[in-house]
């Protein structure tokens, strides 16, 4: 079953770890790994046995970008119909990525390259190897990065990095990736599992229901002005009030000034 066989999934102690699983193409996003992964999102997605989903990579790439003989040229061959149809299965997931109902953590063991910062952005949190190199390639072979990726490193870096990146196809490793706050963080490449581990355990302690609110909310106000931005978070608030059925924010209050048991300031309140 070659579909399934290009994504790994494997829910453990409520971590879905999905990995791209085409290492011997060093994980270039083809049309058929971008189909699978639109449907392991739709299955995962509101299972009660996953709260956090990490992306990963088998073997020494995260993903190679997208697929330049498959995704490119193959479809290119079937016309318009055929690259349209290519545009939107992977612009699809990785919009289902960004939207996902549980906070999501790119896991970025190896190579990353160009249409790879679409998931990579996709991601609310990201952790990667030391040893993990970030390039956009594009340039290198005379394309600007479209499908989003030009957007996407607007958005996460200042202009001039922005620029070098887009104008010379230079690498940057894991640590330059983190003081570049592309990632949030770099560790070892031998530490990788362990820390988004620890980061995912730690999200799983919050309230899953503020957690997509707050999460939708860090995308949305970006593009608002600031009386815009007050006014949808005083309502996406009232809406989380009315979604969370376990009425954590009046818990939350109750546990810390009546019961004494936790401190806000320093960590969550049992849920
Ligand atoms: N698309 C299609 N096939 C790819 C891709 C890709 N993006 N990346 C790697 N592969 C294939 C290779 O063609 C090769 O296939 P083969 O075994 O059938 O010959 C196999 O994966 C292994 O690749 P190597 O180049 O041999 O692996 P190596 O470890 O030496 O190099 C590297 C890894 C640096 C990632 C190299 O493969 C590479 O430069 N890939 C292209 C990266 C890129 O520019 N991606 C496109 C970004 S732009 C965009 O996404 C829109």
């Amino acid at each position: 079953m070659e579909d399934q066989d290009v994504v790994s999934v494997h829910v453990e102690n409520r971590i879905a770890w999905v990995k791209f699983a085409r290492p011997e193409k060093r994980n270039a996003m083809s049309p058929t790994l971008n189909r699978r992964m639109m449907v392991v999102l739709d299955e995962l997605e509101f299972r009660d046995d996953v709260g956090v989903l990490v992306l990963g990579g088998e073997g020494s790439a995260w993903s190679a970008g997208m697929d330049l003989k498959e995704y490119f040229r193959e479809t290119e061959a079937q016309g318009l119909r055929g690259v349209r149809k290519s545009q939107r299965e992977s612009y699809g997931w990785f919009r289902r990525l960004r939207w996902f109902q549980k906070p999501t953590i790119a896991m970025v063991n190896g190579w990353c390259f160009g249409g790879g910062f679409g998931p990579l952005f996709s991601c609310d949190l990201a952790i990667c190897a030391d040893e993990a190199q970030f390039g956009l390639s594009e340039i290198n072979w005379g394309i600007l990065p479209g499908g989003g990726v030009t957007k996407v490193v607007v958005d996460l870096l200042p202009m001039r990095d922005a620029m070098w990146l887009t104008l010379t196809g230079d690498l940057i490793d894991g640590r330059q990736a983190a003081t570049m706050r592309l990632v949030n963080e770099s560790v070892p490449l031998d530490r990788l599992e362990t820390r988004t581990t620890e980061v995912a355990e730690l999200l799983l302690k919050k309230n899953p229901v503020a957690l997509k609110f707050a999460k939708d909310a860090v995308r949305r106000v970006n593009l608002m002005t600031y009386d815009d931005a007050e006014d949808y978070l005083v309502r996406m608030q009232e809406a989380c009030n009315f979604h969370d059925k376990s009425e954590g924010r009046k818990e939350g209050i109750r546990q810390f000034i009546d019961e004494k048991s936790y401190k806000p300031g320093l960590g969550s309140y049992d849920l």
